[in-house]
């Protein structure tokens, strides 16, 4: 019960990684708010009431401030942040179109730097530290020749993710994240399916592929993530800032 007595908002928790550790958090008694654009609620339902659904867009300032404002008010304050949320696309850089660019930088960056930044503001009037992980990806430690706009803005969460974390230590506020390699969730399937259109290749193909390319030997699980997002959570990570972990079976070392 490494978190017990916390409050941790996830963005994006309603399914795939952030719904596992939305899981992870609970078993480890903290209460969990779920903050995610569509099915939070429903989410929560199926988890208890120990779980908090809430409707919030992370492009939305007005919504990221009510939905602050309301889960720390159901949570007795906010002691972790997860966030999670982030969308995925794909093009060669000839066919990028500034729409898919605005939308991936509005919800991977600024989804991440808005949210951070209110609930850091609440963390710092609550006087009692806190901590927030935020999702990077291997995206983000190198260029890949068709995902450069994704690329970047995992690059943007890894340097947020060092400024943030220099600058709120000194409130007792870790701030870290987790790059994650190949992980099979509901955006696995979205991933495959531009991969196939763009490299011709059959529905299934791209993911096996990554698979068998992990050096442990297989795509990660969302419950893979688990252990270090309740490591980066809890008071065994007091000493750790401003870092980004690799959690991906091998693809990446840095
Ligand atoms: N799956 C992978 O292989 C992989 C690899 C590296 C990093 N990641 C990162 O891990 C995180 C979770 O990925 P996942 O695979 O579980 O994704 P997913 O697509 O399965 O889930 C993402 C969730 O974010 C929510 N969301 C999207 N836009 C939102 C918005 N504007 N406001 C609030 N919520 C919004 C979605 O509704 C969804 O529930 C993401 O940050 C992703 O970039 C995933």
């Amino acid at each position: 019960m490494k978190l017990a007595g916390k409050t941790a908002m996830i963005t994006g928790g309603a399914r795939g990684i952030g719904l596992a550790f939305a899981e992870a958090y609970l078993r480890e008694g903290a209460r969990v708010v779920i903050a995610d654009i569509s099915g939070a609620e429903d989410a929560a339902g199926a988890l208890g009431d120990k779980a908090l659904g809430l409707t919030m867009n992370v492009t939305d300032q007005a919504s990221i401030d009510a939905g602050v404002e309301a889960a720390a008010a159901w949570g007795g304050g906010i002691d972790i942040l997860l966030n999670n949320a982030a969308i995925f696309d794909l093009a060669p850089i000839v066919d990028i179109t500034r729409a898919s660019y605005e939308r991936i930088f509005a919800v991977n960056v600024g989804g991440t730097l808005f949210p951070l930044q209110a609930v850091a503001k609440r963390m710092i009037a609550q006087g009692r530290g806190g901590k927030i992980i935020n999702m990077a990806s291997q995206a983000g430690r190198r260029g890949e020749a068709l995902v450069g706009v994704y690329c970047a803005s995992k690059a943007a969460v890894i340097s947020l993710t060092q400024s943030a974390g220099l600058d709120l230590i000194r409130h007792g506020i870790n701030v870290n994240g987790i790059a994650p390699g190949v992980i099979d969730t509901p955006m696995w399937a979205e991933v495959d399916a531009l991969f196939a259109k763009y490299e011709g290749k059959p529905l299934g193909q791209k993911k096996r592929e990554v698979g068998l390319a992990v050096p442990l030997g297989r795509m990660g699980r969302p419950d893979d993530l688990t252990g270090a997002a309740v490591f980066l959570a809890s008071a065994d990570a007091d000493y750790i800032v401003a870092q980004t972990l690799n959690v991906d079976g091998g693809n990446w070392m840095s």
